[in-house]
């Protein structure tokens, strides 16, 4: 078996042409219609991939946390396309159309909300807040409203209400899970896309990345703000969360 194919299921998945590359993964097509082979890549962008650097083993970091927390949230039940890990950078997906929108959770104040509203950092939101973010580079992922989203149709009504609940499962179920681990999920994004049938299911990727992760001990980022604020490697952040993770998660 070669690097580019993989069991599945009993059935050989093949890699086969790269259908998109990201600033974090490459996306390659399969021979299952309704399978995608991603691959996590070193680069790390900030300002919506206005900064760029390396950082090797940063792939694989994030494609192991992934792989640990897509595991964790299927036993609470929650519908994602993670289908399996196939190497240290690479994993299995169901392809789904992705719902060009970036739906964030904030638990307390970072990044954005911070400087739009002229609050202290780390101020804890009660009623956590959803926001909604149009997925465009060209446009800098701008600020969406529903009204919006539905009037441009992005999404339905019922696929708005769909995915902020389950954004609201995926956000107690990681509090819980890093509250256990002794980290703060200070605020996270999440991607989501329709299955053929329609049903909407979680896609894309749960990782430092993508989250803002802060260490209850010493308040330090574990997570991309090291990368965006200069605070040094940020692969000791990521590999402080994978350790944290892979002893808790079983
Ligand atoms: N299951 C999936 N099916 C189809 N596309 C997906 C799936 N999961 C993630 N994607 C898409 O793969 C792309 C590559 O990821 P990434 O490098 O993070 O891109 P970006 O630069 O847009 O953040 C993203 O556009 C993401 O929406
Ligand atoms: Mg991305």
């Amino acid at each position: 078996m070669s690097d580019n194919q993989v069991v599945y299921n009993g059935e050989t998945i093949t890699r086969g042409p790269l259908a998109y590359e990201g600033k974090a993964k490459q996306v390659f097509e399969t021979n299952d219609p309704d399978i995608l082979w991603l691959h996590y890549m070193d680069q790390v962008t900030a300002l919506n991939g206005k900064v760029k650097e390396d950082f090797a083993g940063k792939g694989h970091f994030n494609n192991i946390i992934s792989d640990l927390i897509f595991a964790y949230l299927s036993h609470q039940g929650i519908a994602h396309h993670w289908l399996t890990e196939i190497s240290e950078t690479d994993q299995l997906v169901r392809r789904v159309e992705i719902i060009p929108l970036e739906v964030v959770t904030r638990n307390y104040s970072a990044g954005h909300f911070v400087s739009r509203f002229d609050v202290k950092p780390m101020m804890q939101l009660s009623p956590r807040v959803q926001e909604l973010y149009y997925k465009s580079d060209p446009l800098d992922d701008p600020f969406m409203n529903n009204s919006q989203a539905l009037s441009l149709k992005i999404a339905s009504q019922d696929e708005l209400d769909q995915v902020f609940a389950m954004a609201d499962q995926v956000n107690n179920a990681l509090v819980k899970l890093f509250d256990e681990v002794k980290i703060t999920l200070v605020d996270f994004k999440l991607e989501f896309g329709r299955l053929k049938d329609g049903q909407i299911i979680l896609a894309d990727e749960i990782s430092p990345d993508t989250m803002r992760l802060v260490d209850q001990a010493t308040g330090k980022s574990l997570d991309k703000d090291v990368f965006r604020k200069k605070e040094g490697d940020l692969r000791v952040g990521y590999e402080d969360v994978l350790n944290r993770l892979r002893e808790h998660v079983k």
